[in-house]
C-alpha cells in the first residue's frame, strides 16, 4: 500500500499576507508502523492532516493514494474516497449533540453500508460502551465520548485512521486508555493510522516519529 505526500507545500492567503505553513513535505507512509507527527501550536500539524485525508488542497505538490493524486479526482470521487478510506478522530470528538451514541456510530455507515447498525453494536462494545447505546453526547464523559469518535471512525473500516490530538482534552489515565484502543485497534485491522500531537508522552508511545517545525518534517531526533 502506497500512501504519500510528494513535496507538498501549503500557504494561507489572510488579507494582504501569505502565510507558508508547509514547504516541500514529503512523507511516505505505507507500512502497518504507527506513525507520529509531533510539533508545536501552529506548526501546521492539523493542515497536514486535512491535506493527507483531502479535506483541503496544497498549494504545490501531491497527495498520492495507492499512485492516484488525490488532486486530481472528482470532488462527488474524493468525498467516496474519504468516507470510503479514511476516518478522523479529533480533540473536540465532534460528535452530534441530538444523536445518541448508536446513532453518532451509524452516521458514516448511513452512507454507505448494509449491515451498519449491528456493526455499530459490535464497536461499541469494543471500545467498551456496549452499555450506553443510547446515550447523548452529554450523558458521556470526555474519555466516552472519544471512544464514540473512534467506533465512527472505524465504522466503515477506513484503511487509515488519523487522529488530531485525540487525548488533548483528557487526564493521563483516560489519554492513556485511549491511546491504547487506537494503538490496538488499528494494529488488528492493519490500518495505517497517523496522530498528530504537541504532546512528548504521546509520542514516546510511537516508533515512527516525526517532528513538524518551521514548515518542514523530519525523522525526529535527527
Ligand atoms: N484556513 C486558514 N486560513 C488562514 N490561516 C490558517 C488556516 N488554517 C490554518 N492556518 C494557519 O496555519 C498555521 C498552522 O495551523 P494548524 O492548525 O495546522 O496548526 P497546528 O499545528 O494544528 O496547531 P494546534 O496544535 O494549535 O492545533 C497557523 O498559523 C494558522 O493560523
Ligand atoms: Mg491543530
Amino acid at each position: 500500500m502506497s500512501y504519500c505526500l510528494e513535496k507538498v507545500s501549503k500557504g494561507f492567503v489572510s488579507g494582504r499576507r501569505e502565510l507558508t505553513v508547509l514547504r516541500e513535505v514529503s512523507l511516505e507512509l505505507g507500512g502497518e508502523v504507527p506513525t507520529v507527527i509531533q510539533g508545536a501550536s501552529g506548526s501546521g500539524k492539523t493542515t497536514l492532516l486535512n491535506l493527507l485525508g483531502g479535506l483541503d488542497a496544497p498549494s504545490a505538490g501531491r497527495v498520492l493514494w495507492r499512485g492516484e493524486d488525490l488532486g486530481g479526482m472528482s470532488r462527488v470521487a474524493a468525498a467516496r474516497w474519504r468516507n470510503k478510506q479514511v476516518g478522523f478522530v479529533f480533540q473536540s470528538y465532534q460528535l452530534m449533540p441530538q444523536l445518541n451514541a448508536l446513532e453518532n456510530v451509524l452516521l458514516p455507515g448511513w452512507l454507505g453500508r448494509r449491515n451498519a447498525e449491528e456493526r455499530a453494536r459490535e464497536l461499541l462494545g469494543q471500545v467498551g460502551l456496549g452499555e450506553r447505546l443510547d446515550h447523548l453526547p452529554r450523558e458521556l464523559s470526555g474519555g466516552e465520548q472519544q471512544r464514540v469518535a473512534i467506533a465512527r471512525a472505524l465504522i466503515q473500516d477506513p484503511a487509515v485512521l488519523l487522529a488530531d490530538e485525540p487525548t488533548g482534552n483528557l487526564d493521563a489515565e483516560n489519554s492513556e486508555a485511549i491511546l491504547h484502543l487506537l494503538l490496538d485497534l488499528t494494529a488488528q485491522t492493519k490500518k495505517v493510522f497517523i496522530l498528530v500531537t504537541h504532546d512528548d508522552s504521546i509520542a514516546n508511545r510511537f516508533t515512527q516519529r516525526y517532528l513538524l517545525r518551521d514548515g518542514e518534517l523530519k525523522v525526529a531526533g535527527t
